[in-house]
């Protein structure tokens, strides 16, 4: 108490006064003062915070990031970093920032949210203002519903009360049950607050592999055509999404109600890779881990891979997924011989 009272005076001393002045008026309060409030600095340096120090918002390094390790994928180099600046350029955002990233298996959709998670938050996927869920292993159960949905909104309530610069990623979407994601609706809106909380400073990512399909066969006739899938455009590909993500039956269900409420802000389609870029990403497996002669190996890796259509073979099946693996492999193989 006595202590508590000192240390108060004396940190409104050394705030008021001049230090010298207050250091010699109440010596102990002031040096006291002085250490707490270091103190404070040292734990907020520390220990994670919802201040600038922890959520950079490094945009820059962003599209650095993108550029240099995502291969194939020139939507979505382009489009995601433009939408993450704008969102927070607005220092008054009328909504949350929603992007729904749809594509074929292995084609960068986790890998991207997890460089959005870095660029923006220093601790990355470990921040406590990065939430991922996982359909199939969050909200298996459909019989659990109602409790997932219930669950779902405190999580999502709490998170952002304590910081309004959380960062939810949903995987699997098209694995969700409807009602669950009903949940999610009313944080995506335009309404300025709810529950005395706002959202409008929250982002939401959607992965699912809901469009693939027809993301695909788009990106296929380009190369029939022997035109340069770097031409696709993001028009192009963007209402074939919409549309093909809307009547399908099997995922149809959620995308119409928030597509038709206007909820998500950005289709990015994610294009299937091709043979040149699994050997890219089995390269950047191998620089990771040091290795220098990278060359021979990635296109071992690249040629263990299996590829679609049945008679044109462009597309990697399972996209770079299992290449970091298979990495592992021959770099193992080789030094045993
Ligand atoms: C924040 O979300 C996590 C799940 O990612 C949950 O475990 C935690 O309880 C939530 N925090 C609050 C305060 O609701």
């Amino acid at each position: 108490m006595e202590i508590g009272r000192r240390l108060l005076l004396g940190l409104a001393l050394g705030l008021t006064l001049t230090p010298p002045l207050a250091a010699a008026l109440d010596p102990f309060g002031f040096f006291a003062g002085i250490a707490s409030a270091v103190y404070e600095r040292l734990k907020s340096r520390l220990k994670e915070c919802c201040t600038e120090d922890w959520i950079p918002l490094d945009v820059t390094g962003l599209k650095a990031n993108l550029r240099k390790n995502l291969f194939g994928q020139h939507i979505a180099i382009d489009v995601i970093p433009k939408a993450i600046e704008g969102f927070l350029s607005n220092s008054e955002p009328e909504k949350s920032l929603t992007l729904s990233i749809h594509g074929w298996t292995g084609t960068g959709k986790n890998f991207v949210s997890k460089i959005i998670a870095e660029s923006l938050y220093k601790e990355g996927m470990d921040s406590k203002y990065v939430h991922l869920f996982v359909a199939s292993l969050h909200f298996p159960n459909a019989q659990h519903t109602s409790q997932y949905k219930q669950q779902l909104q405190q999580w999502i309530h709490g998170n952002v009360s304590a910081c309004e610069r959380s960062m939810f990623i949903f995987d699997e979407m098209d694995k969700m049950h409807p009602d669950v994601i009903d949940s999610i609706k009313p944080f995506l809106d335009y309404y300025s607050h709810l529950n005395r909380v706002s959202y409008r400073k929250a982002i939401f990512i959607f992965l699912s592999n809901a469009g693939g399909v027809k993301i695909n066969e788009v990106v296929l006739n380009y190369w029939k055509r022997g035109m340069k899938r770097e031409d696709i455009r993001w028009n192009d590909l963007q209402d074939h999404l919409a549309l093909e993500v809307y009547n399908n039956k099997n995922t149809g269900f959620w995308h119409a109600s928030l597509i038709d409420m206007n909820l998500i802000d950005y289709f990015i389609p994610f294009l299937p890779l091709e043979h040149r870029h699994v050997v890219l990403c089995a390269k950047a497996a191998m620089q990771s881990r040091h290795f220098k002669d990278v060359e021979q190996v990635a296109i071992k890796v690249a040629e263990e891979m299996m590829y679609f259509p049945k008679d044109e073979k462009i597309f990697s099946i399972r996209g770079c997924k299992q290449v970091a693996t298979k990495v592992d492999y021959w770099t193992t193989a080789d030094k045993e011989t």
